[in-house]
């Protein structure tokens, strides 16, 4: 009888990726997708632990897969991810029922350990890369993910990523073009770039730059020997770059729209800014991590910026590209930030008026430099008080800027029933908010849409089936 599988997916859009490509995986293994989890041979987990919240969470969800295997004990149990990368092979003395346990981009393993004979309980923590090549089972048949980069070379000192997701190593560039080719192919309109820092792209790749292999010919030619040529000039390698990147996919038919997660605002450069003010397809959106106002914290952050150069890339960006959708993450109530620090961070985001910010109270993660810092944690009732005042700023600047788009038409990429109301469909604009709205489209299309109406989370209209009807 065909096998099935139950997969819980935990964490940000990499962990979504690659339950997308976990998924694709199993099916070529002639597994079936099963509703429910006490319906499946498989049970898993693709786990997150950037915040103490993330592991609660799962933690939980594992006491069900224990019950399930205990009522049928040829279940395989497998935690894939962060979590799993974080703890190692303590995962099995803690949770003797886990079966397999593999860290993130270690799908290849999975497949591994299910087609082998082994009943051993297995462990896979190798950073080893991208799972990108694999088939991919899409949520939204339209909508894809492009991983262009695994790991990090940051060291912010709260963050648990570079310790779960290694070095970077970026993909080339021509194998992404190639991917982004066959998934428009595919159906694909949408399509969002995913790396730890996107906008480091590349600078670990190497190549010889075709404007100096020209001239390295034309050298040739006129010499007329290859030996001396290599003397005079063998063409310097230079590395790739988040831009060119950018350019190149632009250029894919069927690709309409290009995001990307997360740039680091210290990679922010003008070349990428420009690209938003150049490219049709690059959508007017972008997310810049502030994390901290205050540049004393951003300092024991690691994070490498400070404010005035944050404020001075928000400068930029809207001169290039004037309407524009900032938004952010920020994290309050980090070891040693006072009240005044904090005031920093309420004055900045008051400022920049963000379109949307995720906001988060510190949460002290194991083997980071930040979960040493005891002796200066912010009382929690301190950090709670402040996410509740950050919150109120960003969600009323939030409200404020969102009036900018009532009377406008906007173009939408329909993406179902509206979550409120089903006679009513839901989308979103090029500016990545959310729009409600009654028309006549289909999952997939992109249409026009009047905005009548704005919270500070959504937007509301009509679609304008005029403008449906001509094109
Ligand atoms: N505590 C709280 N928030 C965190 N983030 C990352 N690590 C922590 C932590 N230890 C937040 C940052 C990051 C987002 C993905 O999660 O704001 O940008
Ligand atoms: Fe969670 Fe970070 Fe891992 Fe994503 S990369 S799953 S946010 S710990």
């Amino acid at each position: 009888m065909k096998k099935s599988y139950h997969l819980t997916t935990f964490g940000c859009q990499m962990n979504e990726h690659d339950s997308e490509r976990m998924k694709g995986m199993l099916e070529m293994l002639g597994y079936s997708e099963a509703p429910e989890r006490a319906q499946a041979d498989l049970i898993l987990f693709n786990t997150c632990s950037i915040r103490e919240t993330a592991d609660t969470r799962f933690v939980a969800h594992l006491g069900e897969a224990k019950r399930l295997k205990r009522e049928q004990p040829d279940r395989v149990v497998g935690v894939g991810g962060c979590w799993a990368q974080s703890v190692k092979e303590e995962v099995f003395e803690r949770f003797p029922f886990v079966d397999v346990a593999f860290g993130p981009g270690q799908t290849h393993k999975l497949a591994e350990f299910l087609t082998s004979d082994s009943l051993s309980a297995q462990g896979y923590f190798e950073f080893e890369g991208f799972t990108g090549h694999l088939p991919a089972k899409r949520a939204r048949p339209y909508q894809g993910w492009l991983q262009i980069s695994v790991g990090c070379n940051c060291r912010c000192s709260y963050c648990i990523v570079p310790s779960t997701r290694g070095r970077e190593v970026s993909r080339p560039l021509e194998e992404l073009v190639d991917e982004a080719r066959a998934m428009a192919a595919d159906g694909v309109r949408e399509i969002t770039l995913l790396g730890q820092n996107v906008n480091s792209y590349g600078r670990d790749l190497r190549i010889l730059d075709a404007s100096s292999s020209a001239a390295f010919t034309r050298v040739r030619a006129r010499e007329g020997s290859r030996d001396q040529t290599t003397r005079i000039n063998p063409g310097r390698p230079r590395s790739r770059t988040f831009a060119e990147l950018l350019y190149a996919l632009d250029q894919i038919d069927g690709i309409e729209r290009i995001r990307y997660m997360s740039p680091h605002p210290k990679d922010m450069r003008k070349d990428v800014i420009r690209a938003h003010a150049d490219l049709p397809s690059l959508c007017e959106h972008i997310h810049l991590p502030l994390q901290s106002g205050s540049s004393r914290i951003l300092k024991a952050m690691h994070r490498t910026y400070d404010r005035e150069r944050y404020l001075d890339r928000v400068a930029l960006i809207r001169e290039h590209v004037p309407d524009v959708a900032l938004t952010t993450d920020i994290i309050v109530g980090f070891p040693g930030e006072t009240e005044g620090d904090f005031e920093q961070t309420l004055e900045l985001a008051e400022q920049v008026g963000y379109d949307g910010a995720f906001t988060f109270i510190f949460s002290p993660r194991r083997g980071t430099e930040a979960a040493t810092m005891t002796d200066a944690t912010v009382p929690h009732p301190v950090k709670v008080e402040r996410l509740q005042r950050l919150v109120e700023v960003v969600q009323r600047r939030a409200h404020e800027r969102a009036q900018r788009f009532v009377g406008r038409t906007l173009e939408v990429l329909v993406e179902g029933q509206s979550r409120t109301d089903s006679e009513r469909l839901r989308g979103r604009t090029r500016h990545n908010k959310v729009v409600n709205f009654s028309g006549l489209a289909q999952p997939g299309e992109i249409t026009q849409v009047e905005i009548l109406d704005v919270t500070s989370q959504t937007l509301s209209g009509e679609e304008q089936l005029l403008a449906r009807a001509i094109s």
